[in-house]
């Protein structure tokens, strides 16, 4: 198979492919690479019989996150490795989401860690052919170090195959200095992990308008130019939100809404929010690219309270009656002078706490950030462009907002 192979790799991925290492850390900014270098380096591991008796397990924080990143990479991995020959040489199965190598019987299977079933289940895991040997966590700044432990616990033991070696690799971006992988795997310094850091610039592949994007952020958001270009470790400076908690909670509220920001290209975010003692608890999310209205509404249906008000953008008034008809109680909010603002003090002035599994509303949370002027300074606009899921925040409270130029239309 392999004098057939005609796939590509960025140079700086060289030595992280070929590193035993048990921890493999690539951080890195985004469009570095590192997904694509991540799926073809495992598809092709797992093709050589060299490593039989391999199995690899890939974990998101949300199961269902998996389809459209790491399933999704690892199919174009073996469709670019193997041509034509790809369906002769893996047997993909899209509804359950596993993957077997027929030359090899290496597996691929894919978990997540949204609730107490699927932990278990992880804890449980068993292959026909070998053991878990590899798992591959994309998005680790996603996963508590609680889940990345139940994932440790599982390599161990000895081999039948004497090539094979435990691996667990995360890929991430570093977003905030006070992440636990940072203080894991860069503050202390161990023999069994490997690190690794690349941006944009490493990745040969990258557009020009992608280069163009990340000069225009250079120049009006410093601080996320370095972790989402350079993929340095955040800084707290210039964050517009900090008073949030990641946790789990009851949810016994005083009263319930929900906030949508609609969009297509944009992502679509709908957030469910309860209130309590004054703060804020954010329990879920649907966050979706390239939806139209009725698909949304039928992943929001039984999910979501209908009872609950929906505050809603109010630019699209034919998205908000098809949410109504379709029996969510939804409404616009309207977008005043200095509502935005007003929406953020309010924000700033309560606890927010967020379930774990509202990982987008948590990305761009960590990336919030305001907008710096030509010198730096940063200025009171915010730096907009990733927000989706935070605009859906801000008018799930905006009725809690007496002046600031809020007005309410039914
Ligand atoms: N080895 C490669 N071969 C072909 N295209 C690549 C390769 N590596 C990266 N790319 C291109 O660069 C884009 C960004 O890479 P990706 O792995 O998604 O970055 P990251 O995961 O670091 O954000 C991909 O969508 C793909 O188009
Ligand atoms: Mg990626």
């Amino acid at each position: 198979m392999s004098e057939n192979v005609k796939v590509q790799f960025n140079e700086c991925f060289r030595e992280a492919n070929l590193c035993t290492k048990r921890y493999r850390v690539l951080m890195g900014g985004a469009g570095s690479g590192k997904s694509v270098n991540v799926a073809q380096d495992f598809i092709l591991k797992l093709m050589d019989l060299k490593y039989k008796g391999a199995n690899l397990l890939v974990a998101r924080k949300v199961e269902q996150s998996n389809r459209n990143s790491t399933f999704a990479e690892l199919c174009t991995a073996i469709s670019r490795i193997c041509g034509e020959k790809a369906s002769s040489v893996w047997e993909i199965k899209e509804g359950l989401m596993q993957m077997r190598c027929r030359i090899t019987g290496c597996r691929i299977i894919f978990c997540g860690f949204n609730d107490s079933r699927q932990k278990e289940k992880i804890k449980s895991l068993n292959f026909p052919h070998g053991k878990l040997t590899w798992i591959w966590v994309e998005e680790a700044t996603e996963i508590t170090e609680s889940d990345f432990d139940i994932l440790d616990d599982r390599l161990r033991g000895k081999f039948e195959n004497p090539e094979l070696f435990y691996q667990i690799t995360l890929t991430f971006n570093p977003i905030s200095g006070r992440h636990w992988l940072k203080k894991r795997f860069f503050d202390t310094v161990c023999d069994d992990v490997y690190t690794h850091r690349s941006t944009y610039l490493d990745n040969a592949f990258i557009d020009s308008g992608y280069h163009n994007r990340m000069i225009n952020r250079k120049l009006f958001d410093p601080d996320g130019y370095r972790v989402y270009a350079l993929g340095e470790w955040g800084m707290q400076e210039g964050l517009i939100l900090t008073n949030y908690e990641v946790c789990e909670f009851e949810r016994d509220f005083d009263s319930i809404v929900l906030g949508q920001d609609f969009g297509f290209n944009h992502a679509n975010a709908l957030l469910a929010v309860g209130f309590r003692d004054g703060n804020i608890y954010v329990f879920d999310e649907l966050y979706e690219y390239g939806k139209d209205t009725a698909e949304l509404i039928s992943l929001a249906e039984g999910r979501f309270d209908k009872k609950a008000v929906m505050y809603c953008d109010s630019a699209e008034p034919d998205r908000i009656k098809t949410w109504r008809r379709a029996g969510f109680n939804a409404v616009p909010v309207k977008k005043g002078a200095g509502s935005i603002l007003a929406q953020i003090d309010y924000l700033k002035s309560r606890k927010i706490f967020i379930r774990h599994v509202c990982i987008n509303l948590i990305r761009e949370l960590q990336a919030w950030r305001w907008h710096a002027d030509s010198s730096g300074a940063l200025t009171d606009t915010p730096f907009d462009g990733f927000d989706d899921a935070i605009a859906a925040l801000r008018y799930a409270v905006a009725h809690k907002i007496t002046d600031g130029g809020i007005e309410f239309l039914r």
